[in-house]
């Protein structure tokens, strides 16, 4: 047998009633919240009357559901498991929940163990028979180890936990102690949803907000559970620390919803307008307390993954504008590019939605550790990035349940913006002008969204045949036409690449044939007449021009094959009004081809392993 760490992004819910009610369809409906973590298998474990039930495996919840009949059980107790898998089978047995050898502890998990195949031998040599391939297994093996040594279950899951390496989010049900559902983390999320009736336990907020707003965010560390009438936590890192503080989550239910739109990915790209309007306004509040820091600190490294990447590289073309000297560094070579003179009069900013992704917390934790101080944006509140930053701002844009981001990076470059009027505001700086225009952002979107749809629809139709794509940016043009190459790779799976359109030259043209797809990106800056001579090269090599361009601007018109207009505002906001026709290219060329953009194939929402 194959045995290996799996390599997991997972989502894990539970959920105990006060008042002894079966919660069974509200545990399918957590993981349905959380299915954007991972769609490979899912698994429950419950209890009925004093049996232990476990029912799990490979292919969606909807499919489980409909198959093994799960909604026709019932229980006032249970937990759920959604799984991802990067490598490691995909199979029934090794979907979660994972059994000790009785079948009285069940264990759902969220990380990696890295130690797993020492401890596996050592409960082997000690009689245990393991069912599965995963890491996951040792752990409910080892409490159950433990408990028959007569210790309480709490202690035998403290006593389990001081043995694993590695990362890890738990939620354990057993028999043994069947009015509770216990909990450990390390390194992975979970959070406690507090409703009337019910309690939760889920890796994300989304899997509770339809119920309930008041939680508690897990710190590392922190182990206990809850029962009907209580919530216990104690950190077995910092024994001083009391419970978390409850905080009341400031999202709408709604905003974790479809509602009338067929994907996730469509709403999130109309909710821009809001999301833009509410992330001005907190971060607006939030950006004086970095000021004094960004002003003093020698250099500033912003850092992030995928999308949160090209934020971070629209702020480095802004801030450098401005004389603000900042490098944007892609999360998983920050160690390579900045390990080895990042200090303590540094500042690294993290970029991250979710505030999970490991590399950009991986960076993050190389940065501490030479002494550089840590401020982090981020979407997610009750995130890890969050917790281990000195300082951090969260921003408005609300849940996003789609995989691709869409409100998260135009919110991201909202807040870029806004931080940069108050460092300038602080230098006696006049940028009211882009403020201005930032603050029209939200109406003129809100204005143009039907018209950026359409049209992105009629170019899909010509696009959805196509293998290949380039898209072309100079300046702040540049990291959007990234944002739009990797929507377009990502969700319909053409493949596409993003140039400076400068750099193009200097290779890509070569490719260029009859009919190949370039999308332009052409602002109304400094760099206008410089993207019409490479537009002119592209066209007269037979490539089709795709152009988003400022208004009524007639000489890019002519030279276009499809043109998109943009309003026109300041020429350092204008690019967030670019990035939306091109999230909706990508998501009509993905539905044209008949794929889902809310799943893209092989991706995951929060990327927490290495
Ligand atoms: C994954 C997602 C991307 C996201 C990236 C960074 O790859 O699919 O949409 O941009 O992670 O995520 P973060 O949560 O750190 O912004």
């Amino acid at each position: 047998m194959q045995v290996e760490a799996e390599t997991v992004m997972c989502g894990i819910a539970a959920i105990i009633s006060k008042n002894f009610r079966n919660v069974i369809p509200k545990l399918v409906r957590m993981l349905k919240n959380l299915e954007y973590r991972g769609y490979d298998s899912c698994g429950f474990a419950f209890l009925d009357g004093t049996s232990l039930v476990v029912a799990k495996a490979k292919g969606t919840i909807d499919n489980f559901v409909k198959k093994s009949g799960i909604l026709k059980q019932t229980s006032d107790i249970g937990i759920a498991h959604t799984r991802w898998a990067t490598h490691g089978a995909v199979s029934d047995t090794n979907a979660h929940p994972h059994l000790d050898c009785s079948g009285d502890i069940a264990v759902v998990h969220n990380g990696i163990i890295d130690n797993f195949m020492e401890l596996r031998e050592e409960l082997e040599r000690k009689g245990h028979i393991f069912r599965s391939e995963t890491d996951t297994e040792v752990i409910s093996h080892l409490i159950e180890h433990y408990y028959s040594q007569g210790k309480s279950f709490l202690e035998a899951i403290k006593m389990a936990i001081r043995k694993l390496r590695g990362t890890y989010a738990l939620v354990i049900l057993t028999r043994h102690d069947g009015d509770k559902i216990f909990f450990a983390r390390n390194g992975q999320p979970l959070m406690i949803g507090v409703g009337n009736s019910e309690i939760y336990v889920a890796s994300d907020i989304p899997a509770f907000l339809e119920w309930t707003k008041k939680a508690l965010i897990l710190r590392d560390g922190d182990i206990g559970f809850v029962s009907r009438n209580e919530i216990y936590i104690e950190n077995v890192i910092n024994p001083d620390l009391g419970m978390p503080e409850p905080i009341e989550v400031p999202w709408d239910p709604d905003q974790a919803q479809k509602g009338e739109f067929p994907f996730f990915m469509l709403k999130e790209i109309y909710e821009q307008p809001d999301a833009i309007q509410r992330t001005i306004m907190s971060v607006l509040h939030k950006a004086e307390g970095i000021v004094d820091d960004i002003l003093n600190a020698d250099f500033i490294y912003i850092v992030g993954a995928g999308s949160s990447y090209y934020s971070s590289l629209y702020a480095q073309y802004l801030y450098a504008r401005w004389g603000l000297r900042t490098m944007a560094v892609i999360a998983s070579e920050f160690e390579d590019i900045a390990g080895h003179v990042v200090d303590r009069n540094d500042i690294v900013f993290a970029v991250s939605q979710s505030g999970e992704t490991f590399d950009t917390i991986q960076a993050v934790k190389i940065a501490k550790k030479r002494g550089a101080k840590i401020i982090s944006l981020v979407n997610n509140m009750g995130s890890t990035l969050r917790m281990i930053s000195d300082k951090s701002i969260v921003m408005g844009a609300g849940p996003e349940i789609g995989v691709a981001a869409t409100k998260t990076f135009s919110t991201q470059i909202a807040s870029f913006i806004v931080i940069l009027k108050v460092i300038l505001d602080a230098q006696g700086v006049d940028y009211e002008e882009q403020m201005k225009s930032l603050s029209m952002v939200p109406r003129v979107l809100s204005e143009k969204m039907k018209h950026f749809d359409e049209k992105a629809m009629l170019i899909a139709e010509w696009m959805k045949t196509k293998t290949d794509a380039f898209f072309l940016g100079r300046g702040l043009g540049y990291p959007i036409a990234l944002e739009g190459s990797l929507k377009l790779k990502e969700i319909a799976y053409i493949h596409s690449e993003s140039y400076p359109a400068g750099e193009s030259k200097h290779g890509p043209i070569a490719l260029i044939e009859k009919g190949f797809p370039v999308i332009e990106i052409i602002l109304n800056d400094k760099n206008y007449d410089a993207m019409i001579a490479g537009i002119q090269e592209m066209k007269s090599r037979g490539a089709m021009i795709i152009s988003l361009l400022p208004e009524g601007d007639q000489k890019a018109s002519e030279l276009s094959d499809h043109i998109v207009e943009i309003p026109h505002m300041h020429e350092e906001v204008m690019p967030i009004l670019y990035v939306v026709p091109l999230q909706l290219l990508a998501y009509h060329v993905a539905v044209k081809r008949g794929y889902d953009p809310d799943k893209p194939r092989n991706l995951a929402k929060s990327v927490t392993v290495k």
